[in-house]
């Protein structure tokens, strides 16, 4: 389909940007905030930093808001640190840690910025995961104490609602993210067990927030994206649908339908690592509505028929990451797609196709909650970052956007990564992907300055112009 007009974005749309807690708050044991499985990690990639400092935005939220108000944002899409609120997880509350994302939330709003908050960004309290982690049902009540203390406390002032960031990566990709370290002994039956935990608690977090405020959205923020077929050979299509189903559709399904994906849960019933459910968890499950389905996006997968050997697995599109399953998928690189300096592959057509994808299967509004490009930038003499690169990434996503709007999907905003550069989850600080250049090296904190790249200027055009031109 060609397209010869600007669609349409729907009035007052989300034009926003993001960052998460950990990798950007720094102030890591400040006013009784308790230690993460972030905070505990030790292992960082050789030559890149820890999270202890970041980009030390819990000490300068208000010049960070500033400069986010001076870009123009309608929102903000920001993680809360669940042990700033409650410490050790599950035990007593935290009023500085409260009072922290008080200010930083009237601040917002003081910039006309809307608040949108994730609950919880691949922070587990550490105190909780040496009590079993998500693998303890304990946990699933943990989590909806918190949900409740925060919609308690900001209910009043924040109206859209994340869950969990990014589930479906952390049971996939789980010791990358630093959620289940290397050693930690979990099998595939304890992820997907822990998993379902986490479904359940997301569940139970939706009905709360439907019951405590009305007025309020709530909604699930997997990774989700279009898995292509190799080829046209049927097998190379069932690779693919198998791999969406199991990557996608497992997390979707069940956070919208109160229901497995059938073709997810066959995979894990005949490899024997299906999850228990309690009494009670069905009727949890069916119970949860989402009112949007919030999505962070990057690239896509390419995908061919399994050869039933070890070559199945070891794709790897990232520094670190190998995917594919002996005898369910082999994941090959797209002949038709560029990769960026990480080499991950870059497809702006892909987000327009997963917009699709996502609308067609569930008709509810899309939140766009990541987005962008990780890059080496360099600060030249003058205070000028020339990401050029970067608004190239964004233009053409931004446009595909614009298309699945045209296309019938309903938008409700989007929210690159991120609002300011920050420490990469497992990359370090000299990965950026920031509107505000932060100047800081992996162990040379410098001062920190915050200077406006090019991409600043440029993301406060299409902001002001609703959108960027077609082709
Ligand atoms: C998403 C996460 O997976 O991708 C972010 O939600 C993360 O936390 C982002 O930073 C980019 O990945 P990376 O590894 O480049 O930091």
């Amino acid at each position: 389909m060609n397209d010869i007009d600007l669609p349409r974005l729907r009035p007052g749309f989300l034009w926003g940007a993001s960052t998460s807690a950990y990798q950007v708050e720094g102030g890591w044991d400040a006013d009784g905030k308790g230690p993460s499985v972030q905070d505990a990690r030790t292992d960082h990639p050789e030559g890149t930093t820890d999270f202890k400092v970041a980009s030390d935005h819990f000490h300068r939220y208000a010049e960070d808001v500033a400069l986010l108000a001076e870009l123009g944002l309608k929102a903000y899409r920001f993680s809360i640190a669940w042990t700033r609120i409650v410490p050790d997880g599950d035990g007593p509350e935290n009023a500085a840690g409260i009072a922290f994302y008080h200010r930083l939330i009237d601040e917002l709003l003081a910039h006309g910025i809307e608040p949108i908050v994730t609950m919880y960004h691949f922070d587990l309290p550490q105190a909780l995961q040496d009590k079993g982690g998500w693998g303890s049902r304990a946990t699933i009540d943990a989590f909806v104490r918190y949900a409740g203390i925060l919609f308690r406390e900001y209910g009043g002032k924040v109206r859209h609602w994340l869950t969990i960031n990014e589930q479906n990566m952390m049971i996939l990709h789980g010791a990358t993210i630093g959620v289940s370290g290397e050693g930690s002994g979990d099998t595939q039956r304890d992820l997907y067990q822990q998993n379902h935990h986490m479904l359940v608690a997301q569940a139970r977090a939706m009905a709360l927030c439907h019951e405590l405020l009305p007025q309020a959205k709530i909604g699930p923020a997997p990774n989700i994206v279009s898995v292509y077929p190799a080829s046209s050979a049927p097998e190379d299509v069932l690779a693919a649908a198998d791999f969406s189903a199991i990557r996608n559709w497992l997390y979707l399904d069940v956070a919208v339908h109160g229901r497995y994906n059938p073709t997810a849960w066959s995979y894990l019933v005949k490899r024997g690592i299906a999850p228990v459910f309690a009494e009670g968890d069905q009727t949890a499950l069916a119970a949860a509505r989402p009112d949007f389905i919030a999505f962070n996006y990057y690239f896509t997968h390419t995908v061919a028929a399994p050869t039933g050997s070890s070559a199945d697995v070891g794709h790897t599109g990232d520094a670190g990451i190998s995917i594919g399953e002996v005898g369910v998928f082999r994941a090959v690189r797209n002949p038709h797609l560029k990769t960026n300096a990480f080499g991950w592959e870059v497809d702006p057509v892909g987000f327009r196709a997963t917009f699709r994808e996502i609308y067609d299967r569930y008709r509810l509004p899309l939140l766009v909650t990541e987005n962008g490009l990780g890059a080496f930038d360099t600060l030249e003499d003058g205070d000028v970052v020339r990401d050029d690169y970067r608004v190239e990434y964004l233009a053409e996503h931004i446009r595909q956007m614009q298309l699945a709007a045209g296309d019938g999907v309903d938008i409700l905003g989007y929210c690159p990564w991120s609002a300011i550069d920050l420490v990469s989850t497992h990359q370090g600080a000299a990965k950026r992907y920031g509107f505000v250049y932060v100047d800081r090296d992996e162990f040379d904190l410098k001062e920190l300055r915050r200077v406006r790249k090019d991409s600043f200027f440029w993301y406060q055009e299409v902001i002001a112009r609703n959108g960027v031109p077609l082709p």
